[in-house]
């Protein structure tokens, strides 16, 4: 139990007590052995990197419990079809999105979508597999790709595999894209919805235009309607 002590003591005062005590379980349960260094406060959530084990590593996010926009996440939550009722407490409305992350990850997955392995999701404490070497990997505004062309078709082909398994990211971006070793890894899927929200088309159409526009500025220019009908037709072909 000893050790389990000293790493309850370094998360000490950064987290409320609810959190703190969740990050502890995890910990004795295995998802990691302790937090190691933040690399992103981001609007929602709090990013760390934790230690596995020697030369190991994952990820864990953290939705706060005190800043998050909860109303715009209940807003969110209540066009997906899936989620059958939300509570409207704050703090559940915080858990239903994380949870709702964890599963659309699960789901890209198992569809073969190069995305974090989702390890656990505990309330508001998500633990990922670590996209990086020894960093993590770039998002891709920051590591343009050696050859835009190629990492254009592979992400266009991710797009396609998760219009497939029913998924719209829904605020895919250069920041949610990580340049992996030249390849591309989709993260943050949070906003991630399924298909048979009235919304998806919408927000399927943004990510197309989001993703457009980025490559243009590499000469990669194509057509928003095109590429939209290549993700929506593959799902036909492969049926
Ligand atoms: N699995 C991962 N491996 C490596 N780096 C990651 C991973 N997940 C997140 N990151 C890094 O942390 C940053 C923030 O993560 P993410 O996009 O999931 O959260 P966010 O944008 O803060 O989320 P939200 O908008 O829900 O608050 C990413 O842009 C990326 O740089
Ligand atoms: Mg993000």
């Amino acid at each position: 139990m000893g050790i389990f002590r000293e790493k309850f003591k370094t998360l000490k005062n950064v987290f409320d007590l609810f959190t703190e005590r969740n990050l502890f379980k995890l910990i004795s349960q295995g998802y990691f052995e302790g937090l190691e260094s933040p690399i992103s406060i981001g609007k929602e959530a709090n990013i760390f990197t934790a230690k596995i084990k020697e030369g190991e590593k994952r990820i864990v996010k953290i939705y706060r419990l005190s800043t998050c926009d909860f109303m715009q996440m209940y807003s969110y939550l209540r066009s997906d079809p899936r989620i059958k009722k939300i509570n409207r407490n704050r703090r559940q409305i915080i858990f239903t999105w994380a949870q709702r992350e964890y599963r659309n990850l699960l789901k890209a997955r198992a569809a073969g979508v190069r995305v974090p392995t989702p390890f656990s999701c505990l309330y508001n404490i998500l633990v990922l597999e670590f996209i990086g070497d020894d960093d993590p990997a770039p998002q891709l505004k920051d590591k343009i790709p050696e050859n835009p062309f190629q990492f254009y078709n592979e992400l266009v082909e991710e797009m396609q595999k998760l219009y497939k398994a029913g998924l719209v990211h829904a605020d895919l971006s250069k920041f949610n894209v990580l340049n992996f070793q030249e390849h591309p890894v989709l993260i943050d899927f949070s906003q991630a919805t399924s298909l048979d929200n009235p919304r998806a088309i919408e927000y399927l159409k943004r990510d197309v235009h989001n993703i457009v526009t980025f490559f243009k500025k590499l000469n990669i220019y194509e057509d928003e309607e095109k590429l939209l009908k290549s993700i929506q037709t593959f799902k036909k072909k492969s049926f």
